[in-house]
């Protein structure tokens, strides 16, 4: 029985270009993992967007002098260009501010609001008098009162890590200079997590087994410590989701509180735009479906705890609001946070252009290269380091070396020797089922960390069952062998593309457009992946351009499938040599 999988992927703030730590920390393992469950068979559902809301994006307009709706539509095409440019297969890639995100969030509000979680309470929230407005959290910097760092934002502490009340910050300053601060007081919605802590500390208890260490030491380990505490989800702010009640609509609801929510309206959106009105209920709905969220280490909390709690604390009610009937959602199965990758040995940082910027290294590399490296490097446990030097060696050493000279020195030799026709192999000898039993024990072994989202792991292994064939090929020198015996020759060939069809399947996640290539390269007329594509949706409140993909109907591949006499295609490299002058090419655009 194929599964449901829901693969969720942290929604991009609207104010600043894609970076390979972005990538390498949400959007690429989403990917793997994604398209390892449609390899298999499984339904899977792919959604993110814009985070187009918040206070990170109306900084950047008010930096840039240009209204909030022109700076969150710009950087959602570049990100829609990523994404193609990469591979990043989204069955949806959408925004939150579309129509159906509004209502969807909105009826997330009014359940928990029903169902006794929201409560109203009067705050001081600083002001300033010059621009006569309340200010964001985020629009005010100062002291952290935890470990007196000097530029903290008032609601987090980048230095110490700690999430801040904003009321308590030392020597508050407006980031957008706007003169002298003063609390005043103001009213917000409150989300009672606190009557939700039980609930939430067994849904993580339930997940302890399968869920990173470092994931339940930030959730479950600072649940028990601290609590879970009641938070403000509104805002006074102008640009986002109203909160949907009487006096209430010049207030916004919180950036986090409708962003997460975006996970089940971006499904309900995609259902809405195909031919199923109604299939997001398979992802949502359904108790075996399995959701695993895709996000970077600083947005731990708000997937643990704030969503989880949003999603029981609405329980049924959702539905009944929304669909006038009544069922629970369902849950978060997996967590698989990353940590940071950082940039030759220091924090990546987009004002001091200490950046790997993904639209500008396209243009000079592959996108199998790009995604190679982000793999075998991905923060999974601890922060990892982007190392131009170590680029070109894994590159060159390893996707070249091991596997795109394996493929293609063995298709040019069978193309050449025997005419481009897989020959008869005949009887095979022990070492070469030895050989395909070895690579074929891939599928389990790979799959099995694919699975438990160990995407090094997996890449690793895939990488050592690809220099087992190489050895093999070192031991039948079927070169050597078609000099006194064509027949052996016959078998050995036959035995290595056998095992290169099994690898270029696993490694398919991983490198998608060269196993793609090879694919048709050993005769197959059928793609192993679908197309990714852009389409324009018109709601009330404008149009936004979406990504999607349009996938092919369960694995066009078995074991069996490869035979003799298949035709073959002339062959080409799949990978670049890379040279070792760029590392100092590349290291000089840093930081300029
Ligand atoms: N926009 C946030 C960030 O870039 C992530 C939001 S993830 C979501 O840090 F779940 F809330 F959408
Ligand atoms: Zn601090």
């Amino acid at each position: 029985m194929p599964e449901n999988i829901l693969i969720a992927i942290a929604w991009p703030y609207a104010n600043a270009e894609i970076h390979v730590g972005n990538l390498t920390g949400s959007h690429l393992p989403g990917d793997i993992v994604a398209r390892y469950h449609r390899l298999k068979g499984n339904h899977v559902l792919m959604v993110s967007g814009t985070d187009s809301h918040g206070t990170p994006v109306s900084l950047r307009a008010d930096a840039e002098g240009k209204p909030v709706e022109s700076i969150y539509k710009k950087f959602h095409e570049s990100f829609l260009q990523v994404f193609r440019s990469y591979g990043i297969t989204y069955d949806l890639f959408t925004s939150t501010h579309t129509e159906n995100h509004f209502k969807v969030s909105q009826s997330i509000f009014l359940a928990l609001k029903e169902n006794g979680f929201m409560f109203k309470q009067k705050s001081m929230q600083w002001y300033s008098p010059d621009a006569r407005k309340f200010l964001p959290d985020r629009y005010v910097e100062g002291t952290c009162y935890i470990c007196g760092d000097t530029n903290a934002r008032s609601d987090q502490c980048d230095k110490c890590g700690n999430v801040l009340e904003p009321e308590k910050i030392l020597n508050p300053r407006a980031k957008t200079g706007d003169g002298a601060l003063e609390l005043r007081e103001t009213e917000h919605y409150y989300m009672d997590l606190s009557k939700l802590e039980p609930k939430v500390k067994e849904f993580l208890r339930e997940r302890a087994s399968h869920m990173r260490d470092t994931v339940l030491g930030e959730s479950l380990g600072k649940i028990e410590a601290e609590g879970l505490l009641p938070r403000p989800i509104t805002r006074d702010l102008d640009w986002g989701i109203p909160v949907p009640v009487e006096g209430w609509d010049d207030k916004c609801l919180y950036v986090w509180f409708e962003a997460v929510i975006g996970y089940l309206s971006a499904a309900i959106e995609w259902s809405r735009l195909g031919d199923d009105k109604e299939s997001w209920r398979e992802w949502w709905l359904n108790p075996d479906a399995r959701q695993f969220y895709f996000i970077g280490k600083d947005n731990i909390f708000f997937h643990t705890s704030l969503w989880p709690a949003q999603l029981m604390g609405a329980g049924g009610q959702f539905l009944k609001i929304f669909a006038e009937e009544e069922k629970a959602l369902a849950l978060p199965y997996d967590i698989p946070a990353n940590q940071f990758m950082n940039l030759e040995g220091q924090k990546i940082s987009g004002s001091r252009n200490w950046a790997i910027w993904c639209l500008d290294a396209i243009t000079r590399y592959d996108a199998d290269a790009l995604r190679y490296y982000l793999t075998v490097n991905m923060p999974e446990n601890k922060d990892s380091d982007w190392d131009w030097a170590e680029f070109v060696a894994r590159n060159n050493n390893e996707l070249v070396a091991n596997w795109g000279n394996l493929a293609n020195r063995v298709l040019s030799f069978i193309y050449k020797h025997w005419e481009g026709v897989l020959p008869d192999p005949g009887e095979l000898r022990a070492v070469d089922t030895a050989l395909l039993n070895a690579v074929e024990a891939g599928f389990e072994s790979v799959g099995r960390e694919l699975d438990a989202v160990h995407l090094r792991a997996a890449l690793q292994e895939t990488l050592r069952l690809s220099s087992e064939v190489n050895k093999y090929l070192d031991v039948c020198a079927p070169w050597f062998e078609i000099k006194t015996d064509k027949n052996l020759a016959a078998k050995s060939v036959f035995t290595s593309l056998k095992a290169i069809d099994a690898l270029k399947i696993m490694f398919a996640p991983f490198l998608p457009f060269s196993s793609e290539k090879l694919h048709t390269y050993l005769g197959y007329s059928k793609p192993l992946f679908g197309e990714q594509y852009q389409e324009m949706v018109a709601d009330s409140l404008g149009e936004h351009a979406v990504l999607k993909y349009r996938g092919v109907e369960g694995l066009q591949w078995k074991p069996g499938d490869l035979r003799p006499g298949t035709l073959l295609r002339q062959p080409a490299a799949l990978f670049k040599k890379l040279d070792e002058k760029l590392v100092d090419e590349e290291r000089s655009r840093l930081g300029k």
